[in-house]
């Protein structure tokens, strides 16, 4: 079956029995999340978080050094990545938000899970040689190759079963899958084999026309102001014919505006530009007050809580700690498992 058939599936199942499931996805901490993040997949968490689901997230910071030498700024960027869930809707009384650097037993997995791989299944990898194509360094690291595995780690410290992921994210699931199954067979069941969860997520693009991204600026970031985040759409790539259509394929910036105004007021994009009629500029001004009224509220939100950071880190303080006695535990199963326990 393949991964959407199998995630349409895997979504009545969630509705009709939520406690099933345990989900871990989360975020490097490379910048500020955009509204690209907040229709792919933060709506998708606090939904699954609503139904009832045990919600994990990670923020991935060791991940961060795959494709760089040092991670500047961190921990400020660590805070906006909590604050940006915090405004969303991810409730740190039912959501375990943590960082995986704070969780030791949770690395030490990566152990028992390289010996699981070949090096040829690691080189592999599709999503890590498009990210070698595209890095900046002149040679790669061994992160880079094995960082698929840690992330299995990630996933499977906490037996997480449901990992709601874009389609770049399918190879580094698959090989959790992998190494969960030959550990079982191995030593015997500790680990589930998680699915993966492809969210039908509308693809926005960037106010430059090419796929909205922290590291190109063309992103309209959560905690944006509304001045910052007009000037942005203001400066939108548009294309020269005046009337108004939703027509993705044949005039995808034009399309990519109109479709944030229409999720942002939760309306079919074909009504919302036939409503515009004509004109760029009415495009624009529709899409700047759909996008700053929808972000109103959740940009107030975040405001609140940046106004308390020792709150802010104290959610960061809690999930570590709950994250690390899972990972004990799970770790002195995989002790037990592989006979090393002396
Ligand atoms: N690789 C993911 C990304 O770049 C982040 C991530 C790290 C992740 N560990 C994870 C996602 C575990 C899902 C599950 O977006």
């Amino acid at each position: 079956m393949d991964a959407i058939t199998r995630s349409a599936e895997l979504e009545l199942e969630i509705q009709a029995d939520p406690a099933r499931f345990r989900v871990l996805t989360g975020d490097r901490p490379t910048g500020p999340l955009h509204l690209g993040h907040l229709f792919g997949t933060l709506r998708n968490r606090v939904r699954m978080q609503d139904l009832g689901v045990e919600l994990f997230v990670i923020v991935a910071d060791y991940q961060v050094l795959t494709d760089r030498d040092v991670a500047d700024r961190l921990a400020e960027t660590v805070e906006g990545l909590v604050l940006d869930y915090l405004a969303v809707g991810i409730d740190p009384e039912r959501a375990t938000v943590f960082t995986h650097s704070a969780v030791p037993a949770l690395n030490q997995l990566l152990l028992p899970f390289l010996s699981l791989v070949t090096v040829p299944e690691l080189q592999r990898n599709p999503t890590v040689k498009d990210e070698i194509a595209h890095s900046r360094q002149s040679s790669v690291s061994g992160l880079m190759f094995t960082y698929p595995v840690h992330q299995a780690a990630d996933i499977l410290f906490c037996k997480g079963n449901l990992v709601p992921v874009g389609l770049d994210q399918l190879p580094h699931v698959e090989i959790t899958r992998t190494i969960a199954r030959r550990f079982t067979e191995r030593y015997g069941p500790v680990f589930p084999e998680p699915d993966v969860l492809l969210s039908a997520a509308p693809v926005l693009l960037g106010t430059d026309g090419t796929k909205m991204s922290k590291s190109r600026n063309n992103a309209i970031t959560l905690g944006a102001t509304a001045d910052e985040t007009a000037r942005l759409l203001k400066g939108a790539r548009t294309d020269a014919d005046r009337h108004i259509t939703y027509d993705p394929v044949n005039r995808p910036e034009v399309s990519s505006l109109v479709l944030l105004a229409a999720l942002c007021q939760g309306r079919d994009p074909v009504a919302v530009a036939a409503e515009i009629g004509d004109g760029a500029a009415a495009l624009k001004r529709t899409v700047i007050e759909a996008v700053n009224e929808f972000l109103a509220p959740i940009r107030a939100r975040r405001a609140a809580y940046a106004a308390d950071l020792a709150y802010v880190r104290k959610i960061v303080q809690v999930g570590n700690e709950r994250a690390n006695a899972i990972a004990e535990q799970t770790l002195s199963e995989v002790r037990r498992a592989m006979g090393t326990v002396y």
